[in-house]
């Protein structure tokens, strides 16, 4: 294991010692109601949740929260956090130590924790928030409604306007919040065999296909001497890609003739292109043109039918990072689609 994780560890096992020190000084209890007593536990770090909550553990341990400080990917491209201001999401202080919705600060304890238990969970006043309040349980978890929020998530996830993009959607007219999508219910049972509903902790978004598939419809019709391609992002509760500049997006398709397929041939690449791209991301869009779908739109391409054409077939591809082949890891085919033409 590389150096942080072993500090990690290191602090870990000094957490467990913090007993009942009382936590935060007194400039940092402003903000919600909640958790007005002091609390006997100072939580400070997700393996004290692990026994109690294995299951939750379980899901959120190796999720890109959980990594978000040791994935080799930002590590190379934060130049192993020498490039100190990408900490502040990737190892940030508790969301109530900075405020909901705020951007967060870094911290300089617990490295393979990335964003856990404590960031999301821990109150103003150190307590653990949660949907209800529970004083029976031995956590006594503390009902907050500025947890719940979405302005929880976009304290680290509106640096690309996802928060902003599902604000301006139908499903936050409709009340389908980043939870209601990335938190799927699941069932979860008591130590006396009871069940309760839970939530999914994993949060899964561009690492899963599954979740990658939710997002668009795909259709490949004929119309006339043309064929048409349409994405219709109906499952993403914000643009189709979000975040990352890198994400990538492209509908290619090729037309076979009797001798056989043609080359691939892209029809559209849908992505927020970066700062200093001097080349649109498809022939006719401005310079700096986002072309990323936002949620509830569509898009539709036409090509041209060849004489000897007999069919169509058509891809639709996710990409991780924009310029890697098809055979790339970081590449996923999400649909594949064909039409007969004769
Ligand atoms: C000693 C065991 C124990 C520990 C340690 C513990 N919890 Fe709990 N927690 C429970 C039990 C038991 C419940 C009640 C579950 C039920 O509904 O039966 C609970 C409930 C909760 C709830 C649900 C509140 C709601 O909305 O219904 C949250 C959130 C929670 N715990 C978070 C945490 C976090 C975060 C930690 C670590 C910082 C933690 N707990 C540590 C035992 C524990
Ligand atoms: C304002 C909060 C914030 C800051 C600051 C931040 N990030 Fe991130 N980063 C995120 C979020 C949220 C994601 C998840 C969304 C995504 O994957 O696009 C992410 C994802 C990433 C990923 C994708 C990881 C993967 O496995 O695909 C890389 C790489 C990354 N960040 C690098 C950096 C670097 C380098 C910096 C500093 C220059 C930085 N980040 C600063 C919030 C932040
Ligand atoms: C209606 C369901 C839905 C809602 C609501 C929703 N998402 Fe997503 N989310 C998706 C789907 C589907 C994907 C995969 C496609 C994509 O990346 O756009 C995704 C992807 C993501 C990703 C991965 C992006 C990346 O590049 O790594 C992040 C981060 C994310 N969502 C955060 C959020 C946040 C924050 C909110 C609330 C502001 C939210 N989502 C609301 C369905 C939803
Ligand atoms: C990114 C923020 C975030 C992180 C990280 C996180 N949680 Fe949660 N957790 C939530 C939210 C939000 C809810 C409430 C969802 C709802 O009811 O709408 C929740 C609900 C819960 C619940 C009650 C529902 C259930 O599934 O039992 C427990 C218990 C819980 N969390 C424990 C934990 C533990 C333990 C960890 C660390 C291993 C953790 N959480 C990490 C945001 C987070
Ligand atoms: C303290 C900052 C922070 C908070 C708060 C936070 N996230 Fe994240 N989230 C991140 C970072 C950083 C990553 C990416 C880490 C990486 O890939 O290395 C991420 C990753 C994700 C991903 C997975 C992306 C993927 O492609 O695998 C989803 C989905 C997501 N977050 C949704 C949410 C939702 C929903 C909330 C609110 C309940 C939330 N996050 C709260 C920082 C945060």
């Amino acid at each position: 294991m590389n150096l942080p994780a072993r500090l990690g560890i290191v602090a870990l096992v000094l957490g467990a010692f913090g007993g009942s020190i009382a936590f935060l000084s007194a400039g940092q209890n402003g903000g919600t109601s909640s958790g007005d007593t002091a609390p006997a536990v100072r939580w400070e770090s997700s393996a004290q949740c692990r026994d109690c909550h294995r299951d939750v553990y379980d899901e959120w341990f190796g999720s890109h929260h959980q990594i978000s400080f040791t994935n080799p990917e930002v590590r190379s491209t934060s130049d192993d956090f020498r490039k100190e201001e990408c900490m502040d999401c990737h190892l940030p202080r508790p969301l109530a130590v900075t405020g909901f919705g705020k951007r967060t600060l870094p911290r300089r304890t617990h490295f393979d924790e990335g964003v856990g238990c404590i960031t999301c969970h821990l109150g103003p006043n150190g307590g653990i928030l949660g949907r209800q309040s529970r004083p029976d349980a031995p956590c006594k978890p503390v009902a907050d409604t500025a947890f719940l929020a979405v302005d929880a998530c976009a304290s680290c996830h509106n640096q690309h306007g996802t928060t902003d993009q599902w604000a301006a959607s139908t499903f936050a007219a409709q009340g389908t919040d980043c939870s209601s999508c990335h938190m799927p219910t699941v069932e979860r049972k008591r130590a006396d065999g009871s069940v309760r509903q839970g939530r999914m902790h994993r949060y899964d978004g561009a690492h899963d296909k599954a979740t990658l598939r939710q997002a668009g419809e795909f259709t490949l019709a004929r119309d006339g001497a043309e064929v048409t391609f349409t994405l219709h992002n109906k499952g993403a509760g914000h643009n189709f890609p979000t975040e990352e500049r890198h994400r990538a997006v492209d509908i290619v398709y090729r037309f076979v003739t009797a001798a056989g397929p043609g080359e691939w041939t892209r029809a559209y690449r849908f992505r927020n292109p970066y700062r200093d791209e001097t080349t649109p991301i498809n022939p006719g869009n401005a310079t700096s043109e986002n072309t990323q779908l936002p949620a509830g739109e569509r898009k539709t391409l036409r090509a041209a039918v060849p004489d000897d054409a007999i069919a169509v077939e058509a891809r639709l591809w996710y990409r991780l990072t924009p310029f890697v082949l098809d055979d790339d890891p970081r590449s996923t085919l999400l649909e594949e689609r064909r039409l007969e033409l004769r």
